[in-house]
């Protein structure tokens, strides 16, 4: 069946979940979230923005045409998003984002975060004080495959983190333990958006973690819902850029990705920053 995209009508009172299941709300996700009532889903799983065009040093910097960044996928931000925040805010948005997803969990949910640490002007930026506050149960590391190594003076790095921010009830499925807190998945090369989920990851974290319904609150290209619909669960996908939410549409309803408005597919890493 074709997914619908809803346009998000800040007016509207609290939003009935039956209305929005296996959709695509366009919107900003702070706003749309306010909107959900308490308790209305069971798994939260997204990857916000990582804050990258807000760098010191030699890190990746905006209109960045040459040198080591210039193929970088992300170098121009997200269409409708710069991704440049001053740090204080980002981390002050960010947890104003987690605080609705931890309102938004049913009892025995639990939200899958996914965020990249960052090292800027000398000083480590772990996220830590993003999840600050909320219950933290553990943090998986993604160890993403081997990329171009830009800079000498670094270690390629290759690894993301998921914070599982779990209600007290919450237990994985029987035998996903095996599974280990580090999880080795290659990254996506194939998919036009410039930070997109591998499909694995997703399929992963719906393996080990049971709940009908799934939200992705900056769902991008719409990992979340097919991975979703794959285990037939039901999904509920967040963006605020339109091309990227025709973007998941295109590839829910079937089309491959030449089909989806002629989005040519990426070629280039993102993500690998360094100072
Ligand atoms: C890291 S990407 C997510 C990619 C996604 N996981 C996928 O597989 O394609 C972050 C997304 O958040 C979106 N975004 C940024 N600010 C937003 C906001 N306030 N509300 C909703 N979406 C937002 C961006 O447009 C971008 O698509």
């Amino acid at each position: 069946m074709s997914v619908d995209i809803k346009e998000f009508n800040e007016c509207e009172d609290i939003l009935d979940i039956k209305n929005f299941l296996n959709s695509i709300i366009h919107g900003d996700c702070l706003e749309v979230m306010k909107k959900l009532p308490d308790k209305c889903v069971d798994l939260v799983i997204t990857s916000p923005p990582y804050n990258l065009l807000n760098s010191t040093g030699n890190g990746l910097k905006k209109n960045t045409r040459c040198g080591k960044w210039k193929n970088a996928a992300i170098k121009d931000g997200y269409k409708n998003y710069d991704d440049n925040m001053p740090y204080d805010e980002y981390v002050k948005w960010q947890k104003a984002c987690l605080a609705e997803m931890y309102r938004l969990i049913k009892d025995g949910g639990a939200i899958f975060y996914n965020n990249k640490n960052r090292v800027q002007g000398g000083l480590l930026q772990d996220r830590g004080e993003i999840v600050r506050g909320l219950p933290l149960r553990q943090v998986i590391i993604w160890k993403r495959s081997g990329a171009i190594n830009f800079n000498s003076g670094y270690f390629l790095p290759t690894t993301e983190q998921i914070y599982m921010i779990c209600d007290k009830n919450f237990k994985l499925i029987k035998g996903a333990n095996k599974y280990t807190d580090v999880w080795e998945i290659t990254q996506e090369l194939k998919n036009p958006h410039p930070a997109p989920f591998p499909e694995a990851l997703i399929d992963r974290i719906l393996s080990s973690a049971g709940g009908q319904i799934v939200l992705d609150p900056f769902a991008g290209s719409g990992t979340t819902g097919v991975s979703a619909r794959k285990f037939n669960r039901d999904f509920i996908l967040i963006e605020k850029s339109e091309e990227y939410c025709r973007m998941a549409k295109a590839r829910l309803d079937g089309y491959e990705w030449r089909d989806a408005n002629n989005f040519e597919p990426c070629q280039f890493e993102i993500g690998f920053e360094h100072e």
